[in-house]
């Protein structure tokens, strides 16, 4: 068996693989172009950018995303299309019809044939990660790629990257995280990465045998609040000083001089991002204890050429982390009007939105948690690119009340993570842990009159190996028999949700004899070991016989997605 782990991520996609008999896991090297097309090499990271020439001639990685922002010349390049997963988005190029799930398949392609050709055998397994806020059409849209890229079918799984990123943390540093005599204990995971602010809540429950049970209890919606946001106001920031001290009318430039200074900006403001947090990082014991003089020292040099009237003479100017501070205003809470400004709108707009998110769903999720609150973390960890930022770090403190730590290996704990995920579940490396999962949504089957009924609760906590859920007993109404049942399962937070999503194949469910209408259906669900759902429905007739049909319904987070669920509807004989 041959299982990789793949983190696709909006701004740098890696790939792991954990060799047997080793300790953890390892990066599989990723050989791709670095520099004008001939020059190839292999690298961790492979920058998440695709450049489409023709059907026959695609470019992906560090090359693609260098040329995207440097190049004068506008060409169809594809970046962060992880935020398009799974919606409409379609550009034509060439007369070729590029989605996202199709950018996103190069990629996987590209990481496929480099495990393969590394490994020198084919792959039977691949754990891939999403942010735990993915929904289910963008979690259906990852496993599109997985197959457009020819990864395979049958061995595939999603796992949550701040998930997947505390089974590394957990495999690298288990003791170290969990406190001695804590029995159980609740962490927060925050990947910072450059698409997501992605923030995880588990608990995780140490037994008498020294046995791991991990559950995951809530975690945040999906927003664009990371790195690549973060370079945009970064950028603005840039633009503005500029027109102020050079007196710049941006109206003036044409369309192509104003689409090059916005990419040759960009990617100034993430190269001086990086190097300001990496030098603050360096200049204070504790980034969590700088000072304003500090901020204002710490500074590195921006400088900016690009078409036009910026082409003869180039832009210089230096940014502190103070600038950095003022750039990423919008999306620091003010924390000294907390409960002021809870209620506020641009509260919520701040990194505190997602982090509340995922504690409100803690105390959604059961009567027990209905007060859960900060006081109750045991740990808050961080990781994803974007956590290197040290005002992050500082904001995060004051919003959970608790100095967070930061994964050490923060662009590669995720990768890494989805290799340790597949061991855990397929029972290698690690069989004493356990890991458990709560559903997001409930599982609806519509009746004839057109009322929804529950069939699976969306608190439901189930672990990710073979478990019978709680079995539903519903009567068919209406008058006549039915033969057959064509099952229609629908997806929403309760009966009455607006958003109740409709699944898009049915799946006709044939008893073997007709069936009067009134008998009861005992409707039984378990999750096998292929992390499906399996729906048994019984019906007992008035002469006491019983009458079976079965179905199995994949798993949001796993194999084919939710959007392939049966779903169920009855029909008359
Ligand atoms: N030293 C650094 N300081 C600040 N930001 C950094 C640093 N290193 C990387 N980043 C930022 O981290 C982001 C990339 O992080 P990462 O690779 O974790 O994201 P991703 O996994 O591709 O995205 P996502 O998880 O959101 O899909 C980029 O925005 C990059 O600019
Ligand atoms: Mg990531």
């Amino acid at each position: 068996m041959t299982r990789i782990g793949i983190d696709l991520g909006t701004t740098n996609t890696l790939c792991s693989y954990w060799p047997p008999g080793a300790k953890r896991p390892q990066l599989i090297p990723i050989p791709q172009p670095i520099g004008p097309k001939e020059k190839v090499d292999s690298l961790k990271l492979l920058p998440s950018a695709v450049y489409v020439e023709s059907e026959q001639t695609v470019f992906a990685g560090r090359w693609v995303k260098l040329d995207s922002r440097t190049a004068s010349e506008q060409k169809p390049y594809f970046l962060s299309m992880k935020k398009r997963m799974g919606t409409t988005y379609v550009r034509e190029v060439n007369g070729l019809t590029i989605t996202p799930e199709w950018v996103a398949a190069c990629l996987l392609q590209v990481v496929r044939k480099s495990a393969e050709n590394y490994l020198g055998k084919a792959i039977d397994e691949v754990v891939i990660t999403v942010p735990a806020s993915f929904s289910t059409e963008q979690r259906a849209a990852t496993l599109e790629a997985a197959k457009l890229a020819g990864l395979p079918r049958s061995g595939l799984k999603l796992v949550d990257e701040p998930t997947a990123a505390l089974c590394h943390a957990l495999n690298e540093q288990g003791h170290e995280l969990l406190s001695e005599g804590q029995h159980k204990q609740y962490i927060m995971m925050i990947d910072i990465g450059g698409g997501t602010f992605d923030v995880s809540i588990v608990q995780v429950i140490r037994n008498a045998e020294e046995t791991l049970d991990i559950t995951l209890l809530g975690c945040s919606r999906y927003n664009e609040m990371a790195g690549d946001d973060f370079d945009l106001y970064i950028a603005a920031f840039l633009l503005n000083r500029m027109e102020q001290q050079r007196g710049f009318d941006y109206s003036e430039l044409t369309h192509n001089e104003a689409a090059d200074l916005a990419a040759v900006t960009l990617y100034r403001a993430e190269e001086a991002k990086q190097k300001l947090s990496k030098l603050a990082r360096e200049s204070v014991s504790s980034p969590l204890r700088y000072n304003r003089d500090l901020m204002e020292k710490i500074q590195v040099p921006v400088e900016i050429s690009a078409m036009g009237p910026l082409e003869a003479e180039n832009y210089r100017d230096q940014l502190t982390v103070k600038d950095l501070g003022l750039a990423l205003k919008r999306f620091l809470p003010d924390l000294l009007n907390r409960h002021k400004n809870r209620e506020d709108k641009l509260y919520s707009y701040t990194i505190a939105k997602p982090i509340e998110e995922a504690m409100e769903s803690v105390r959604q999720s059961s009567e027990a948690f209905a007060v859960f609150d900060y006081m109750d973390l045991h740990e808050v960890l961080l990781t994803g690119g974007s956590a290197h930022i040290p005002l992050l770090e500082m904001a995060i403190n004051q919003i959970v009340a608790r100095p967070p730590r930061t994964l050490t290996d923060t662009m590669e704990s995720v990768a890494l993570g989805a290799s340790v995920f597949g061991a855990w579940v397929a029972g290698e490396h690690g069989e004493l842990v356990h890991l458990h999962e709560r559903i997001n949504d409930s599982v609806f089957l519509q009746l004839p009159d057109g009322r929804f009924e529950e069939v699976l609760s969306k608190n439901n906590v189930i672990p990710l190996k073979n478990y019978p859920c709680p079995t539903r007993s519903l009567k068919i109404g209406g008058e006549g028999i039915y033969k057959q049942v064509e099952l229609r399962l629908f997806l929403g937070q309760s009966a009455q949700d607006p958003f109740m999503a409709p699944m898009t194949t049915s799946h006709i469910l044939t008893f073997p004899e007709p069936i009067p209408s009134g008998t009861p259906i005992n409707i039984h669900c378990s999750v096998g070991p292929d992390r499906c759902f399996h729906f048994t429905f019984t019906a007992r007739l008035a002469e006491g016989s019983e009458i079976k049909a079965k179905a199995k319904v994949v798993q949001d987070r796993t194999a084919q997605g939710l959007a392939h669920l049966p779903q169920v509807n009855l029909t008359r004989l």
